[in-house]
């Protein structure tokens, strides 16, 4: 199965499928625990209290993202 990043308009990236193979760290290399879990949302907006995950800050700051996708050349 597949990993699936759903870049939501004002909000996280949320990360779902299989997840046994997925490895987050910080940028001191300092290993994120995402076992057992389904699904995950990466905060975007800058403002959770619980990086790397969303904790619905973004909605009580009104986070405006910018384009979800850009296209690129070629
Ligand atoms: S995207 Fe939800 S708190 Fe940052």
């Amino acid at each position: 199965m597949a990993i699936n990043i759903l870049i939501k308009k004002t909000g996280p990236y949320v990360v779902s499928g299989d997840l046994s193979q997925l490895e987050i760290a910080d940028a001191d290399g300092k290993k994120v625990d995402i076992s057992g879990k389904q699904a995950i949302a990466l905060c975007r907006c800058g403002a959770s209290t619980n990086k790397p995950f969303c904790d619905g800050t973004h909605s009580k700051i009104g986070f405006l993202a910018a384009e979800a996708a850009v296209k690129t050349e070629g």
